[in-house]
């Protein structure tokens, strides 16, 4: 039996699996640069973040109605069901499908139509985070916030997400002030690719209540006292930071040094379609490269709870 765990930092179109990708494309009469799966995985080898943005934005491709974002969805449940999942909150990137012409309410409804069955049919709770895509612009974030608004009722929270260097958080404070204006909650990738710096912004410009990798906090010790203090979570995702070439090997990945110096680190997927691994496939895969004991591993799984919104929408209740 998996351990019971919250996922809190998957992008719900990094989820999209070759057989998947091919299927779709077969039924919106898309043609993809690929001859088959095999071909495609074959392309699945990253220097950076930017080298995996390309694929990804290009197989979204595919991604057309709401039955597709639907059966994506359902998809990713199925397979996070397996590995112990019983809460997800999942990112999606509006910008990127409403650039290709597909509307906010045709992502937005199909999600919806998995999400709804999903605790009954997968046994998984589920929140939904928009993000920006942090290397568009802040205007294109802010009618994207615009374009949201009849769906507030579905969407949890904002995100920030894409390539991260020269994108620092503060482009975004006029964004996030709107969306905090909204009643909605707020995360955002930070300090992945990024300086430290960038973490310390998106506390304290954007105000957000988590933060997505934080990996680069570990380079500064301050930053690292205040995120213990302040008990800030962090969205760490060992494989994608593996294959995006943040740490060189699983066994340099500081998670252990992290939870030994105090921080509330969680262990997600990321882009499992991409990276190698599902989310218990993320937890087994640091267990054996750090020798964590079942002790830590408990900790992960009892952190991600902690960190969900989850625990605060039921803290709000109970008050
Ligand atoms: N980092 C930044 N942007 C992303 C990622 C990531 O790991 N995955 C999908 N968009
Ligand atoms: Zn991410």
């Amino acid at each position: 039996m998996p351990l019971p765990k919250a996922e809190l930092h998957l992008h719900i179109e990094g989820t999209l699996e070759p057989e998947l990708a091919f299927a779709l494309a077969a039924r919106n009469g898309v043609t993809l640069p690929y001859e088959d799966t095999e071909e495609l995985r074959k392309a699945y080898l990253f220097d950076d973040l930017q080298s995996f943005l390309n694929l990804y934005y290009e197989l979204m491709a595919v991604l057309r109605t709401e039955q597709d974002f639907a059966d994506l969805a359902d998809a990713y449940l199925e397979r996070a069901a397996a590995q112990g999942v019983r809460h997800a909150e999942i990112f999606f990137d509006p910008q990127a499908h409403i650039a290709r012409g597909v509307e906010m309410g045709t992502v937005v409804d199909g999600l919806w139509r998995a999400l709804e069955h999903s605790e009954e049919k997968h046994g998984v709770s589920t929140r939904l985070i928009m993000c920006f895509l942090r290397d568009e612009s802040a205007e294109s974030a802010m009618a994207t916030l615009e374009a949201a608004k009849p769906h507030l009722d579905r969407i949890t929270g904002v995100g920030l997400d894409s390539a991260e260097v020269g994108h620092p958080p503060v482009k975004f404070r006029e964004v996030y002030e709107a969306a905090a204006a909204l009643g909605l909650r707020r995360v955002a990738h930070a300090g992945e690719e990024g300086p430290p710096e960038y973490i310390t912004e998106a506390l304290d410009v954007l105000g957000v209540e988590r933060v997505d990798h934080g990996l680069r906090c570990m380079e500064d010790p301050q930053l690292v006292q205040r995120l213990v203090r302040e008990r800030v979570p962090l969205t760490l995702c060992p494989l994608s930071n593996v294959r995006l070439r943040a740490v060189r090997v699983l066994e340099d990945h500081p998670l252990r040094a992290m939870l030994d110096a105090g921080l509330l680190c969680t262990v997600n997927s990321d882009d499992p379609a991409y990276f190698g691994g599902y989310v218990a496939d993320n937890y087994h895969a640091v267990r054996d490269a750090l020798g964590l004991e079942l002790e830590q591993m408990r900790e992960l799984a009892r952190n991600s709870f902690l960190a969900s919104f989850l625990e605060h929408d039921e803290e709000r209740r109970a008050r």
